[in-house]
């Protein structure tokens, strides 16, 4: 652990660590934020519904509450970078864009209040933002505030041009009890400790899941499933550092569903899906809503998987087991009896090649061990495997790239 950590570990421990103690973000928060799909995109006269607009956030959520999603879950509009003026104010406040936020953030934040959806911003922890927009590390106080005064109701604070990245921690602290100072609920989604690990420092999970409602912590998501891959290798490699730390209040954020963009498959897209939901994960789409085809719609609106990743416990999935090629996760979820948990679980077969994989498997071995037995049911098919117990085989075919996604709920619950 480096010193300044070690700081940064003192500062928390002066109050009991449990989550943030904010009341937020309670199950995985829900939304769809514009970074994945639209970038750093300025240009509104070459791209006026596609530019990074008070027009493109207003587009989005009158699609979230036209198609169904707000009603399922999906109630943040996140505001990514490039959305401020170059310079802040005399007051040293920051600026939205007066070309392309001409009603202002405050007005954006009613928009979406009066449709019953929130509204989300973002700030970086260094002298600028990641493209190079002024940065809050000398004014995490005035920018806490300014949010709470524009009636914000998430943060997303980056984390690029710190210039002593051992020191992020200690931003990311202030800036928790800044926005606590406002007294107004806003959820905090960190990129730390992403960061952290980009310059191979020394991570302390409690702290950082003491300090932020969300947090980062591995590279951005991109448009293709070698992406989600990597998320996945990432994620198994450090599980057993990982898990402990999550739970209501406080989840790990593997960054944006890119489902219904250009990138995934059928397969793929369902892939990604069970994933977040194996690892209740935060659900962020990061598309153009106005063009997700039906069949990745149906993905992003299945309210089976949409209540595994909401599961209220807030546990997340780990890999129990890699059997010819298919990876299985499982998660623990309610309902339980005393200690014995249904669970969610998920077999991904990455392997690209050719014909789907059919697997045979005691259930057992996929953590199925309560003799009660459990009803089991395919969360994408809505198909009943009917009740298994643990001496039972189950025979599951799953597509390359593709997953299967299954709900095994204890008997007797
Ligand atoms: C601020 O923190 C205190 C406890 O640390 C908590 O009770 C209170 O709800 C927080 N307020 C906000 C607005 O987050
Ligand atoms: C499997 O276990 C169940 C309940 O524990 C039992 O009723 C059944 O007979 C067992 N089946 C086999 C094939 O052992
Ligand atoms: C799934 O199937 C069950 C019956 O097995 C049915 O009650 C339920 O409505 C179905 N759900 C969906 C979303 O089709």
């Amino acid at each position: 652990m480096t010193p300044l950590l070690f700081v940064a570990v003192l500062l928390v421990y002066h109050t009991p660590v449990s989550a943030l103690e904010n009341g937020l973000a309670l199950r995985p928060p829900m939304g769809w934020k514009s970074w994945e799909r639209f970038r750093c995109n300025i240009d509104c006269d070459k791209s006026p519904d596609e530019c990074i607009s008070e027009k493109l956030y207003k587009r989005m959520a009158d699609e979230l509450v036209a198609q169904g999603y707000r009603d399922l879950g999906y109630v943040f509009v996140s505001i990514d970078d490039c959305w401020s003026m170059p310079e802040r104010d005399q007051g040293n406040r920051l600026v939205a864009d007066t070309k392309r936020f001409p009603s202002g953030i405050k007005a954006l934040a009613k928009y979406m209040h009066d449709r019953g959806l929130k509204l989300g911003i973002y700030a970086d922890a260094g002298a600028s933002t990641c493209r190079g927009y002024p940065g809050s590390m000398q004014y995490v106080s005035t920018d806490a505030q300014t949010f709470a005064d524009w009636d914000i109701d998430m943060l997303k604070f980056d984390g690029c041009n710190v210039p002593d990245p051992k020191t992020a921690g200690l931003i990311y602290i202030a800036m928790t009890d800044a926005l606590n100072k406002t007294g107004r609920d806003i959820l905090y989604s960190c990129e730390w400790p992403l960061y952290q690990l980009e310059f191979k420092l020394e991570v302390n999970f409690e702290t950082v899941a003491a300090t932020c409602n969300t947090f980062r912590n591995y590279y951005d998501v991109q448009d293709k499933f070698e992406s989600v891959q990597n998320v996945l290798d990432f994620y198994v490699r450090y599980q057993d550092d990982l898990t402990p730390h999550q739970r209501p209040g406080a989840f790990f954020d593997p960054d944006a569903l890119v489902i219904g963009n250009f990138g995934l498959s059928h397969d793929e897209s369902q892939t990604q899906m069970a994933l977040w939901a194996i690892w209740g994960s935060p659900l962020f789409m990061s598309n153009d809503l106005t063009e997700v085809e039906p069949g990745f719609k149906a993905i992003l609106q299945n309210e089976a998987v949409i209540a595994l990743n909401q599961d209220p416990e807030g546990l997340m999935g780990v890999q129990i087991a890699k059997l010819g090629g298919v990876r299985v996760l499982r998660r623990r979820v309610l309902p339980k009896i005393k200690d014995s948990y249904s669970l969610g679980l998920a077999f991904v077969y990455t392997n690209q090649g050719g014909s789907p994989k059919t697997l045979s498997v005691s259930a057992q071995d996929c953590d199925l061990k309560d003799t009660r037995g459990y009803e089991v049911v395919d969360l994408f098919s809505n198909a009943t495997l009917g009740l298994l117990h643990p001496n039972d085989t189950m025979s599951i075919t799953i597509n390359p790239s593709g997953v299967r996604l299954f709900k095994a709920t204890i008997v007797g619950s």
